[in-house]
This record gives C-alpha cells, structure tokens and sequence, in this order.
C-alpha cells in the first residue's frame, strides 16, 4: 500500500477507535475567544477545559485529526519555513487523549504497535530512537524494560540551562506559558543511512539526522501565572503526531515538501512563474503559506491589523516578498488558489468557502501589498538619500519590517550594497518593546486572575432562558479578588452562584442585569461574565449583607433582557436578509448587541447602496410582521455541519451539544443568546448606518424596537421643525429647500463680487495713497472692517505690481487693530529688519510675526492710531 494522507489519517482514526476511542472532529482552527491563543497549535487545545477540570468529558478516550497552526505564541515555526524540510506552518496533528482513564504505559503502547506493527505502519524498530525527561523515571522503564529499547537509543532530556523557570525543557509540554502541561516523551526517526550509528549526546537527536515524529505528553498540572505548577487531580494523557510529516516517511521521501501534497502544488507555482529549481526555498514558503491562508480565510477571517487578521497579512505578505525574490513582479498568489483548493480536497481537506471568495481575499491584499511595498522601498530610498553618516537608524530598519512587512534582509541587503551599517541594537530594542506588547496581549485574559484560585472547585448552571428569577446559593464572594464570608453594604465584589437567572457576556451580547437579594440584603448585579464553568455577577452590595451559603433570589431585569433579545433575534434576521440580497458569501464577521442597539459586521467586498440597504430592511421588516416562531434544539458538531447551520469560529463551542437557535425556516445558527418568542415581538427594525471597518468587512449598525419607533418619531420632529424654519408644509418641504439653497447660493455669488469689487476699489485707492521718499514707495493705510484674508490678498497683489515698496496696511477686528507690513527685498540695504522689528515690540508691546519680508502683529485699539502710524513712519524715515 503506498501511504498518502487519507489513508494514514484513516489508519490513525481506525487503530484508535478500535482501541476504545471516541473519534472527534478536529476543533475550529480560529481559537476561542477566551482562550489566550489565537490559533489552535495543537490536538488538545479543544480539550483544555477538560484537562484544567473546568469541564468533564463524556467520553474517557477521544482520538481526533486537528487542524494547527503555528505562527505566533509559544509555538512559532514562521521563521524556520522554508529552511527545514519538515516545518509547515499549517499541519494536522494526529493525537489521542486520555481522561483520567489510561496512562503511560498504554500511551506509550499503543504508540509504539501503531508505529511498528507489520499491519500498521511497520516502520523499522531500529530506525526509532525515544526521549524521556529526567525526571519520568516511568516513562524511562517502560521504553527499556517492557518495550524493549536499547539504553543507547532513550535519550534522557534535562531543563534548558538558559531559562530559570523549573521544568523548562524540551521534554516539557506547555500549551502556552499558562495552563495545561507535563512531561513528555517523544519519538525519533533515524534518517542516517548507517543508523546504527552511536548517539554521542543528546544534541544529536535534535540535528537532521533524527525526525521528530510523535510526543505523547503526561499532562500533570497546570501553570498558573507566576509560574508554579499546580498538580492536577486526575492523570490525563495528549499525544500529537504530525500527519504531513509522517507521511513523508512513511514515503520515504523525508521532507513534507515532498509527500504529493506539496509536491504538486510546489510543480504547479514553477510551471506558473517558469522556474526550474524546485527545491528553491521561496517555493517552499509560498506553498506553505498559501495552504494555511486558504485555511485562515476559509474560517471567516480577512488581512487585518491585529490578531488573526495581522498573522494572515503577514503571511501573505511573506508569500509576495518570496515571490519577489523569485523574480515576479506582479500579482500571482491569486492564481494559485484554486489549484491549491484542488489538492487540498483531492487529500480529504474540508473546504468550505468557494475559490473565488478565497482568491480575492488574497488578490486585493497583493494589490494592496504591492503598493505598500513599493511605499517601503521609497521610504527607504528616501531614508538612504538623507542620511548623514553611513548608519541606518534601527528604528528605519524596524518600522519597514513592522508596518511595511519589508523583510529585514531586504533592508539588510539594500544598505550591503549601499554601504550602509545597521544599527541593530536600536532594532533590537523596537523588537524587544514589541514582544512585550505581544505578551500582553498572550496573557490578558480575565480568566488568570481566577485561575487556580478558584475555577476547578466552582461551577454555576445558568437555567435563565425562560426562568428570570431563580431561588439559588451563593457560593463564593469575592471581595478586591480575595475570598470573604461576608460582603457588606457599599462593598463593590464578585458573587457565584450554583445556579442563576443572569446571562453572561457572549455571543456578543451583554449580560443581563438585575438583582441578588434575600431578607438581609440586596447586591445589584451590572456584569455578569462566565470563565470554565463558573459565572460571576459582578456589583455592589446596595443594601444590609449578604454572606457564603445564603440562599438568594436571583432576579434579572425583565425590560432590559426584552430589549436586548429584541436586538439579537433581530441581528439573526439581519444576516439572513443579507445573505438573500448580497449573496451567500457574507459572513458573519463579529457581532455587538445591547439593549439600545446592535452592531454587526460582515464579510463583502462593497459599500451597499441605498437601494440595497432598503430591501434589507424592508425584508427583515416583512419577516418581523410575518411573526414567525423562534425555537432552539441542541445539535452535535457533524449534524450542524451536514445541515448547513451558520456557525462562527471564534466562537467558544466546545461542548458535544451545540444550541441552534433556528426561526422558521430563515435562519438557523448555533449560537448561545438570548431571543423572542416570535419575531413579531421585535415590532420594527431600522438600519441606521452602514460603513466599512476594514478591508473587505462592512458594519451595520441597527435599533429595534421601541428605541427604532423613537428614533423615527425624532426624525419626523426635525422634518416639522425644519418645515416651519422653512415656512413651508411637510410636502412642500423638498421644494422649499431647493430653492433656499438657490437663492442663498445667488446671494453667496453678489457677495462674493460685491467683494472683489471693493478689493479693486481698495487697490485704486491705495496705489493713489502712496507717498514717495528718497526713492522708495510709502504706503501706511488704515482699511475699514475688512477680513484677514481680504488684507492679504491685497497685500499681494501690492507686492506683485509694486517695486521698492514698504508698506504697513491694517484693519479692526473687534477690540484690536491687526497688521501687516512688506519691506522689498530689494530695500535690504536700507535698514536692518531686526531693528524695526524690536523697535516695534518695545514700543507696542506686542509679539511680532515676521518672515524675511512680511509680517504681521495685532495691538489693542485703544492707542491713538494716527499717532502710531506716525511713529513707524517717521522711524523709518529716519533710518534712509
Ligand atoms: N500537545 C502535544 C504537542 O503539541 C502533543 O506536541
């Protein structure tokens, strides 16, 4: 049998599932949005509830083929594309999971017969070299004394040196620097052609003579923010094998470029831009990302600034840069779309958006890029022309990577042959303080500030769908984050519940509000927010005390849940009018949803026209009248994907059971809020803005219900009120308007002549006035009630018809008299400005403005203005 991905991804799923494993579709590809990845980077993301205890599994052994990506956070592999030949920063990782059902023994087992088996994949048991961490003895006799393996071949791997954190090794599995991890125990393939060649030390497993293939992790606690490791409470097993590479050896080609894969979307980019040598890097790079952007979009996600839509931009961005230094010039990556979508479903890949969605998503961001990349090489040009020494400012260097996603060789390269010196520290330093900003980002979740403390002993049920006030206890109260037994009036905290009426912040719509009360006080709930399984009500304790173990009533706010169900029913009816006018490609891109009004962004190309935007409403308006009925049932992942029902990665849907929230037979989405019972309880919908937000993604922003009635009734009040400015009646009221604008644009134009004829007057008047004196042509001139841009432009045609000329023109405004004055050029030798400029401060005490020949200055009217005039006058005089 010749091994390829579909049948060694069947064979994995298979040998598990016969082993008593539940086979699970791989999770969304997109990260939950409370998670602090932003793409899944392995098997066991999904799980990781399960694994901290937050939730439990139905299932004890799961076996699943996960769609990862590594591209940033603790697993990146970005930089190492292209230069190692089983590196991609899309793969499908294989793994089976065990909770809290079988160990190491088995794991290593199962592995072990899979690997090997004569009917598996009957790899060479020579050819398998194992590493253990130094402090999993277990681990260690297992491989040597009941599978066998020679001492020689167990590489026992210690903590990296370099880092002071404990536990800190390659053989020590982190999702990320919090949460799950332990001790792992990974295999090696021997690649040598002599490979009973002797390991000398454990740096020879990680050089290319050794491939990494499976590491079976014994996750065992869970790393809380200051770095200790607290022990979890029932052992858990998570392996990952990646598919791609090792289905190149089990084709014996020993480089995931070259499995059929890639190797025919390798051949097909050089048949595309005539190259010859295919082992070419850039090639390399832009199949693989090319593959993962087709993936990254396909999950609703476009080129953006941050998070997911910065690393697709990146890596697009990338791909063109690698084009470039392939020689092309123009737009391609568009082209290898579809090809690319080919392969990637003649290897089992579900794709779900359409070629042409995909394809322009990366063509407009190649145009787009292209301009950019030709902005960062004038930049740079720009930079290199004005530079005074022969060292390029880091920060140049940095700003070109960052903002342009101009390479740092490029720069590298073009100051090489500039020879110009970089100044790598400063890059250094810009790099540095961008790390930190990214790690801010990696670990601002809400959910670390619980963590550990109390998120694996608690959980609430939320039962609020149709229950508003719910007879519950209360748990827990924190205080400023810490555990109290009491909270007392004009205490701000935190109360858990068992169960509660209170919906929390998701689907992105706001909590519920209300209030947590028995006889002995009253705590008003403003927030409420779920992290695992816990829900917290967040407030203030309004009246008397509340203590732990009180039994409370929770009730919400009726009006305000009712408003905000009228918005999110109503956001569902939206996006299924927007798909019928614009098309099936508009996706959901994110949602806001308050009492007052929702927000709600999409994925099209276009600005909607006003035609287009008032059949929306009008159909959205004709299914809220037709008031259908809104139900919910729970599905699983594979009846929700076979029946098409609208689902958002992103989206934090873990559970076996998803709830769809379907309405009629117009819109059926998995979604948790809250809705009406029938759309006709929305009563109205109006679309009160449309816009783009960013590339290819368009916002609308909406009101419902009794907030749209007010806001129409607003509207035809100052409809009302501008009739009657008007003088006109409501019908008139267009015509009115026509025609004022009319005759205010007609008066505007005798103004404005009315204006210019004055500003001749004026000039005849001056030229008349000027005074001649040893030569030189006098003008000092008072101009009644004329505007600062009306003396300007007299002043230059003055100086445009007059020669040798000083002058000193003003005019009122308000309390003061402004001025401006002009010396030729050509009366430099006459005096020195700097004197008439001090000359003229001490004497007014004012702040001069001059600029070689003009200038200007303003002084209070109450100086008798004749004699100052004279003054300058005669002090000019006095110097020729
Ligand atoms: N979670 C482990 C890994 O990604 C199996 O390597």
């Amino acid at each position: 049998m010749k091994f390829n991905i579909i049948n060694v991804r069947r064979i994995f799923l298979d040998f598990f599932e016969n082993k008593g494993h539940k086979i699970f579709t791989g999770g969304p590809l997109i990260s939950s949005e409370d998670t602090s990845l932003l793409f899944t980077n392995a098997g066991m993301n999904q799980f990781e509830d399960y694994y901290l205890g937050y939730k439990k599994s139905h299932f004890s052994r799961i076996v699943t083929s996960q769609n990862c990506l590594r591209v940033g956070g603790k697993h990146n592999d970005l930089e190492k594309i292209g230069y190692t030949d089983f590196h991609s920063t899309f793969f499908e990782m294989l793994g089976n999971f065990s909770f809290n059902d079988y160990f190491k023994k088995e794991a290593i087992f199962y592995a072990w017969e899979l690997l090997t088996g004569i009917n598996n994949f009957n790899l060479s048991k020579d050819r398998l070299l194992v590493t253990v961490h130094y402090q999993d003895y277990e681990s260690y006799k297992i491989w040597s004394e009941d599978i066998g393996i020679k001492s020689d071949r167990i590489i026992i791997i210690g903590d990296n040196k370099d880092k002071i954190n404990y536990h800190f090794s390659d053989n020590f599995w982190q999702m990320n620097n919090i949460g799950p991890c332990g001790p792992c125990t990974e295999i090696f393939y021997d690649n040598s052609i002599n490979f009973s060649d002797k390991i000398v030390d454990s740096n020879v497993v990680y050089s290319k003579r050794f491939i990494e293939i499976w590491n079976i992790v014994f996750i065992q606690f869970n790393r809380d923010i200051d770095g200790s490791l607290i022990p979890l409470k029932i052992p858990l097993v998570d392996t990952g094998m990646g598919l791609e590479r090792i289905v190149s050896i089990l084709q014996n080609v020993y480089s995931i470029y070259k499995i059929d894969l890639f190797n025919n979307m390798i051949t097909f980019i050089a048949d595309l831009i005539k190259c010859n040598d295919l082992v070419n890097i850039s090639l390399r790079v832009i199949s693989d990302h090319i593959r993962s952007c087709i993936f990254i979009i396909q999950d609703g996600i476009l080129p953006s600034n941050e998070k997911h839509g910065y690393v697709l931009r990146k890596l697009i961005r990338r791909a063109i840069i690698h084009g470039y230094m392939l020689g092309i010039r123009d737009s391609f990556l568009y082209k290898l779309v579809s090809f690319f979508i080919h392969c990637l479903k003649l290897n089992n890949y579900l794709i779900k958006l359409d070629v042409n969605s995909i394809s322009s998503v990366i063509k407009s961001e190649e145009d787009h890029f292209s301009r950019t990349l030709q902005k960062g090489f004038l930049l740079l040009n720009k930079k290199l022309i004005s530079l005074k020494t022969n060292v390029l400012d880091g920060k140049i260097l940095f700003e070109l990577y960052d903002t342009y996603g101009f390479p740092i060789y490029l720069t590298k390269e073009i100051c090489l042959k500039n020879n110009i010196l970089i100044d790598f520290i400063k890059f250094e330093n810009c790099m540095s303080e961008q790390r930190k900003r990214s790690r801010m980002y990696n670990n601002d979740t809400t959910k670390l500030k619980f963590n550990g403390l109390i998120l694996s002993n608690y959980s609430s049920v939320f039962n609020g769908y149709i229950n508003f006030e719910i007879t519950s206890k209360v748990l827990l109260i924190l205080v400023s984050n810490k555990m109290v037994k009491d909270i007392y009036t004009g205490q701000k905290g935190i109360i858990i519940l068992n169960e509660t009426s209170f919906f929390f912040e998701s689907s992105g719509q706001i909590s519920d509000i209300g209030i947590l009360k028995n006889n002995n006080g009253i705590f008003r709930v403003d927030k409420v927010k779920k992290h695992g399984n816990v829900i917290f009500h967040i407030g203030v304790l309004i009246s008397g005390n509340l203590s732990v173990f009180d039994i409370v009533c929770s009730s919400i706010d009726k009006f305000h849940r009712k408003c905000i169900e009228i918005n999110h029913s109503s956001t569902h009816l939206l996006h299924s009018a927007l798909r019928t006018v614009l098309g099936e490609h508009v996706v959901q891109k994110g949602s806001f949803i308050n009492h007052k009004y929702f927000r709600f962004d999409f994925f099209h190309k276009k600005s909607l026209t006003t035609d287009e935007l008032y059949l929306i409403e009008k159909i959205v308006n004709n299914y809220i009248r037709d008031n259908i009925s809104i139900s919910t049932t729970y599905m699983n992942l594979n009846d929700i994907r076979l029946n098409n029902i609208i689902f958002l990665f992103g989206e934090k849907y873990k559970q076996e059971f998803m709830r769809v929230v379907k309405i009629g037979n117009i819109s059926y989405e998995v979604c948790l809020g809250t809705h009406v019972k029938r759309t006709g309880d929305i009563g109205f919908l109006k679309i009160i803005s449309e816009k783009g937000i960013s590339l290819g993604i368009r916002r609308i922003e909406s009101i419902a219900g009794k907030y749209a009635i007010s806001y129409i009734q607003s509207l035809h009040s100052k409809i009302n009120l501008f009739s009657k400015l008007l003088n006109s009646n409501f019908n008139n009221l267009e015509n009115n308007l026509i025609s004022t604008i009319k005759n205010f644009n007609l008066l505007k134009k005798i103004l404005e002549k009315n204006k210019k004829d004055n500003l001749n007057k004026n000039i005849i008047f001056l030229k008349k006035n000027i005074e001649v004196f040893k030569g030189v042509n006098f003008l000092f001139n008072y101009l009644v009630n004329l505007d600062i841009n009306d003396l300007y432009k007299i002043m230059y045609i003055l100086i445009k018809t007059l020669n040798k000329i000083i002058f000193f023109l003003f005019t009122n405004i308000k309390d003061d008299y402004f001025f401006i004055f002009y010396i030729s050029k050509n009366l430099n030798y006459l005096f020195d400005k700097k004197e008439l400029i001090n000359f003229l401060s001490s004497k007014f005490n004012c702040k001069i403005c001059f600029n070689s020949d003009i200038g200007n200055f303003r002084i209070k009217n109450d100086y008798f203005i004749d004699d100052f005039v004279n003054e300058i006058k005669y002090w000019i005089f006095g110097k020729i």
